[in-house]
């Protein structure tokens, strides 16, 4: 049996096709459109069938609607108009809506749908115009036109002012444990509109993990979402440019000069609600240098500090970063909208990662915790090599005097590295040239096919991390790397 359209060609190939009948039917007219949709419609019927059932006609609303609470507003609507059907909008109802909120017109989603243009009249009498009526606040079967289903719910404020910046970058925390305290304590501040807020901590304690979890829980209150990691080192100034150009209502010529651009983003953070992370600040100072300076180049990531301190605005800027910086230094206080949380180790809770690791002796983890001064990081890597190495037995690596009493990571690492197969170590310098996250398919053409085996050790391992965006070294491990490759590199 040949494959169903709908199975070659994914969910998106099918609405395209559909969506290019569509044009066909507008451009045409409705009667060849419609013959075209008729002969096409035995092969596609049961590709249409699989695609209802999945409840993905009309998605596209999603960019300009604030679905979710649409829905859940409706279900109250649909309780009170007609109390004998299911609590919660069915699929099909919810399907129409979208499409209506697309602009469509029934007879339009009818097509769409393979049914009949007098169904879907129907079916939206009875259901979708009653409700939309009764959450509007309007009398019963006063609605005139398919038409005021979507200008009834914009005027009502169901258009979603929702803006993703870079959005999809955030890191997966799959594992997540303990840390209660710490995310009680950053939602409060956010939650007190404090403006600026910056997460500190060593390398692998665990900063960007406790962001990422944060802003899932919080991320709902912001109108805007921007997540931006300044790991290599972007200039500013093309960071606020990328930002600009994705930034809607700003008329702003994003190329502008960079003070500029930096009044511009400030009004914008002054006018919408933004949640803005910026990971991996670190990166910008100066290594080694208590007062938190700048690396050459980098100074007017200062001014945008101060700045985002000083001036007034409902935003909520969220840093992490090794090491705190004169601006923050100077801003904060337990009363005002500048605020730092030392990110202390994992405690009791990181337990967890030796559990996970299968390591025995659970008498002597808490004295390995304490070594290790409960860092995530440090600890997933010893674990890793207490696994490799002594099968597994804490106390066997406890009693070797060689153990490192130290929590410097970057000893750990070369430990490690040492080590590792040639496969891994040529991976490891090859991720490291790269700097930012490869998929598998990228990694396989510009290094070599053969890269499963070492990759997956290496993220066995927790050298290697990996994100939606792709396979990366860890900061930690970059640093290392680096540092290894400048070392060899022949003066
Ligand atoms: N609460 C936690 N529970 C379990 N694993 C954690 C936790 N926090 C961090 N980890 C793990 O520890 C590792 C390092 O965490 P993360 O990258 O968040 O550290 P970081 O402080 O941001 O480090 P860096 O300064 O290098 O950016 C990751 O593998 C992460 O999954
Ligand atoms: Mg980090």
């Amino acid at each position: 049996m040949p494959p169903l359209l709908g199975s070659t060609l994914g969910n998106t190939g099918v609405s395209q096709g559909l969506s290019l009948v569509m044009k066909v039917v507008i451009n045409l007219g409705w009667g060849v459109g419609l013959a075209m949709l008729r002969s096409t419609q035995d092969n596609r019927r049961q590709c249409f069938q699989a695609m209802a059932a999945d409840n993905d006609l009309f998605l596209e609303a999603q960019a300009s609607w604030d679905l979710d609470r649409l829905y859940a507003d409706l279900a109250i609507a649909k309780q009170q108009t007609a109390p004998h059907k299911q609590p919660s909008l069915t699929s099909m109802e919810q399907e129409l809506l979208r499409g209506l909120l697309c602009r469509y017109s029934p007879a339009e989603i009818a097509a769409q749908r393979f049914t009949a243009p007098k169904t879907v009249e129907v079916n939206l009498s009875n259901t979708l115009y009653r409700y939309v009526e009764t959450l509007t606040g309007r009398d019963h079967n006063v609605l005139e036109s398919w038409r005021d289903v979507a200008d009834w719910l914009a005027a009502a404020g169901y258009t979603s002012t929702w803006r993703k910046i870079n959005w999809s970058q955030l890191p997966d925390v799959p594992v997540f444990y303990g840390r209660q305290q710490e995310l009680a304590t950053l939602q409060a501040w956010a939650a007190q509109s404090c403006r600026l807020v910056m997460v500190l901590g060593p390398g692998g304690i665990g900063k960007t993990s406790l962001v990422v979890k944060l802003v899932r829980h919080i991320q709902s209150q912001f109108d805007c979402l921007i997540w931006q990691s300044l790991r290599p080192g972007p200039p500013l100034e093309a960071v606020l440019q990328s930002w600009l150009a994705q930034l809607p209502d700003l008329a702003i010529d994003p190329t502008a000069d960079h003070h500029r651009q930096l009044a511009s983003v400030i009004d914008y953070l002054h006018s919408h609600r933004c949640l803005v992370v910026l990971d991996n600040f670190d990166t910008l100072l100066q290594e080694g240098d208590f007062a938190g300076h700048y690396r050459e180049g980098y100074g007017a990531y200062g001014d945008f500090l101060r700045q985002l301190g000083e001036a007034q605005h409902q935003s909520c800027v969220l840093i992490t970063s090794r090491e705190s910086t004169k601006e923050i230094v100077m801003l904060e206080g337990p009363n005002r909208p500048v605020r730092s949380l030392d990110l202390p180790g994992l405690g009791e809770a990181a337990q967890g990662i030796l559990q996970e690791a299968n390591l025995s002796g659970e008498q002597h983890w808490q004295q390995l915790i304490r070594i290790y001064r409960g860092n995530p990081l440090v600890l997933k890597i010893v674990a890793s090599n207490v696994r490799d190495l002594f099968n597994g037995s804490v106390s066997d690596f406890l009693k070797q005097r060689i153990t490192l009493i130290t929590s410097d990571v970057s000893f750990l690492i070369e430990q490690q590295f040492e080590r590792l197969s040639m496969a891994e170590k040529e991976l490891l310098y090859a991720l490291a040239k790269l700097q930012t996250p490869a998929n598998v398919d990228r990694l396989q053409q510009e290094l070599t096919p053969h890269i499963l085996q070492p990759l997956g050790s290496l993220v066995r391992r927790s050298l290697v991390e990996r994100s939606a965006a792709g396979f990366t070294l860890r900061p930690v491990v970059m640093e290392y790397v680096c540092d290894r490759i400048s070392r060899e590199a022949p003066s």
